[in-house]
């Protein structure tokens, strides 16, 4: 039976441009809608941007652009993206459309008119960056935001406050009875024991800046950013029947998330829902948080994540491949790498050697043993004449693959749906071994080939569903090579097979293409260096736009002064790494030789293991600090020296000098 599935993404701030990490959430999104229009459902997908609030006013003002150019601008870039990697929204919302910001002052109203706000005076510390208040025990020591390691600011001013600390008992009646609300299990764990640890009323408007929907009745008031912008899920239907139909208890709504803004939809949102008079039925079906990714095991600070541009990713590989990797390599929910090298191992081998091989592979052999009969194929129903071992093997393991690929989607396991379409194509690899056509051949077997080429076919017909998902391109190319029509889904029909079926079709099959070609290790050098971001990315990059400027400043300079003399006393040197290695047992340190121009090059300990794989720092020009008093880490592990570098332990950037810097050379 078809149902509707209704899935979104976060709708993104107009700050920064399409990333990794967004294409990420946005890809998923697509796939998951994909695979429910395959099953039969009505789909919906949404997603859009976030164009509000005063990281949006700052930025634009950083550019010197009005904030409705400069949204009109960057919101484009996101609308543009998207198709680029093959995602098929039917809605982009953005937040600053009168049909938005009409849905969320009538939101506001009902909300209003249950009694659910009160004006008082907000006096409280609030990060621009997470657009969000903190509390003294959410931040550092000198007052900084544990998420973007700047100082946060005082808010002072007067505030309408929603009553969220009423909801604390529906919202966990709420977690109680719909266990799939939030997903996965641990992060669904960690929004109870925050909801248990007390809710506090949430200010939801501001006065001390202009840009954002006015409070009605009170247009002093701009709403609070995350008011406005959750509402884009239910404020993109509108009033249409075709299109609120999708809504719950009509439709399965999931919002797929970030880990980072998962409380936001699991506290906030259903809260604002149920004070606006939503029932519990009509709230969203499930809030599904995914995991965050680094890019060579490194964090992804934003001048590696211009660096790592998707839709160059996409360009290089074809966004299918792009997709495969994304959806496959990282298990949705938790944390993953994006390792450009894993994602070539990956091409070749689940793509290439495996998926690829076997539609070449069975093609070539369709080809080469036509014996005169036309297209290998069988007449009678589903596997029904294929009696021998091998056989029966190929059944099973196909029946297996299939239902396990049906689960992965339905439980929002992508790797697991695509795990189990490379499980159904080595089925198929182990069939031709075992199966032996050109054996059959040799003995004028006719029958027994036929039967064989079907079935292989009829694997293959298969996976051209399971990766249509993640990789409608090359399942209609794959289809096209078996003389098939494009896969095309429609309401009420389920083409995702249930059961294994050999082949019956008689349609020409065309003569074999590489789906996936192999690259040679020239040919994937090449690609390498042309897809990773240079070793020295984080230091040379300059922040693409003036709004990530803004984003990467620091803090003011709060240090006292010294005197030039004093500074003169810092001898600093350019240093050349020369090996670099991790301490035993000791997580953050790794062990260096750097050229300071000295007969041998010095032995520095540094705080960099969390941010730097040994071998990426081997090379690299670095500024040392030479006249630092040694250091005794113990056991006889001394540094000579330092090293300059910025940001988090786990995300540092290193200062580093020219290229054609000679080791030694003072700086002044
Ligand atoms: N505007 C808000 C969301 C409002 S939704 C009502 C927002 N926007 S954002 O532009 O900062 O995008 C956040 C989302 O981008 C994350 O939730 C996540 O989906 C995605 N990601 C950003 N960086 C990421 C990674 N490094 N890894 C994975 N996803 C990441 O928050």
């Amino acid at each position: 039976m078809s149902g509707r599935f209704y899935v979104t993404t976060p709708i993104y701030y107009v700050n920064d441009v399409p990333h990794l990490g967004t294409a990420y959430t946005t890809v998923t999104a697509d796939a998951l809608r994909r695979y429910h229009l395959l099953a039969g459902d009505e789909t919906r997908m949404l997603t859009g941007t976030d164009e509000h609030g005063q990281k949006i006013q700052e930025a634009a003002a950083a550019r010197g652009q009005a904030p409705q150019a400069f949204v009109d601008e960057v919101s484009a870039r996101f609308r543009d993206a998207w198709p680029q990697l093959s995602v098929a929204a039917d809605d982009f919302i953005r937040t600053t459309e009168p049909r938005h910001t009409a849905w969320v002052q009538e939101l506001w109203k009902k909300i209003d008119a249950k009694g659910g706000l009160y004006l008082g005076q907000y006096d409280e510390w609030y990060c621009v960056g997470c657009e969000s208040y903190k509390t003294e025990k959410e931040l550092l020591p000198g007052n900084v935001c544990a998420i973007h390691l700047k100082p946060v600011e005082r808010v002072q001013e007067p505030s309408y406050f929603f009553r969220l600390s009423a909801w604390e008992k529906p919202l966990l009646d709420l977690y109680e009875r719909h266990p799939d609300f939030i997903q996965p299990e641990s992060r669904r764990n960690e929004v109870i024991s925050f909801v248990q640890s007390g809710l506090r009323d949430l200010s939801v408007s501001r006065t001390s800046f202009q840009w954002g929907i006015p409070a009605p009745g009170d247009d002093k008031h701009i709403m609070y950013v995350w008011f406005d912008a959750l509402a884009n899920y239910r404020s993109a239907l509108g009033d249409d029947p075709a299109l609120t139909k999708f809504w719950p208890p009509g439709g399965r709504l999931v919002h797929l998330v970030g880990k980072d803004i998962l409380r936001f939809h699991a506290i906030y949102w259903p809260a604002f829902l149920l004070a606006a008079g939503y029932p519990e039925e009509a709230l969203p079906s499930q809030v599904f948080a995914h995991g965050f990714l680094t890019v060579d095991g490194q964090k992804m600070s934003k001048s590696l994540r211009n660096a790592v541009d998707p839709l160059n990713l996409a360009k290089e590989l074809g966004p299918d491949v792009l997709r495969y990797y994304l959806l496959r390599a990282i298990s949705l929910g938790q944390d993953g790498d994006f390792d450009h090298k894993g994602l070539l191992e990956r091409y070749n081998a689940d793509l290439g050697k495996n998926i690829g091989n076997l539609l070449s592979r069975v093609l070539g052999l369709c080809s080469r043993y036509p014996a005169d009969r036309g297209t290998p194929r069988r007449e009678e129903s589903a596997a029904g004449g294929l009696a021998e071992e091998a056989d029966a093997e190929l059944i099973r393991s196909a029946n297996e693959a299939l239902a396990k690929a049906r689960t992965g989607w339905e439980e929002i396991a992508p790797h697991r749906a695509l795990e189990a379409a490379t499980e159904l194509s080595s089925a198929g690899n182990l069939y031709v071994d075992r199966a032996q056509p050109w054996a059959l051949a040799k003995g004028e077997k006719w029958e027994r080939l036929a039967e064989v080429l079907a079935a292989l076919l009829g694997v293959l017909e298969a996976l051209s569903v399971l990766v249509w998902p993640a990789m409608p391109g090359k399942s209609d190319e794959m289809r096209r090579q078996l003389g098939l029509v494009p896969l095309a889904p429609a309401t009420g029909r389920d083409l995702f097979p249930r059961t294994f079926a050999a082949r019956t079709s008689a349609a020409p099959l065309a003569a074999p293409t590489p789906l996936f070609p192999t690259f040679d290790k020239a040919a994937e050098a090449a690609l390498l260096a042309k897809l990773m971001p240079p070793p020295t990315a984080e230091t040379n990059d300059k922040p693409a736009t003036a709004a990530a400027a803004v984003a990467d400043a620091g803090s003011p300079v709060s240090a006292p002064q010294v005197s030039y003399d004093n500074f003169a006393k810092v001898d600093l040197r350019v240093g050349l790494v020369t090996a670099a290695e991790k301490v035993p047992k000791k997580d953050k340190l790794l062990k260096l030789a750097v050229d300071v121009g000295e007969a041998t090059p010095r032995q520095i300990v540094a705080g960099l293991a969390l941010s730097f794989a040994p071998d990426a720092l081997v090379g690299r020009r670095v500024i040392v600090v030479a006249n630092l008093a040694p250091r005794d880490f113990g056991k006889g592990l001394v540094s000579h020296g330092m090293l300059l570098a910025t940001g988090p332990s786990e995300a540092l950037l290193l200062a580093s000098a020219p290229d054609d810097a000679a080791p030694g050379a003072r700086l002044k």
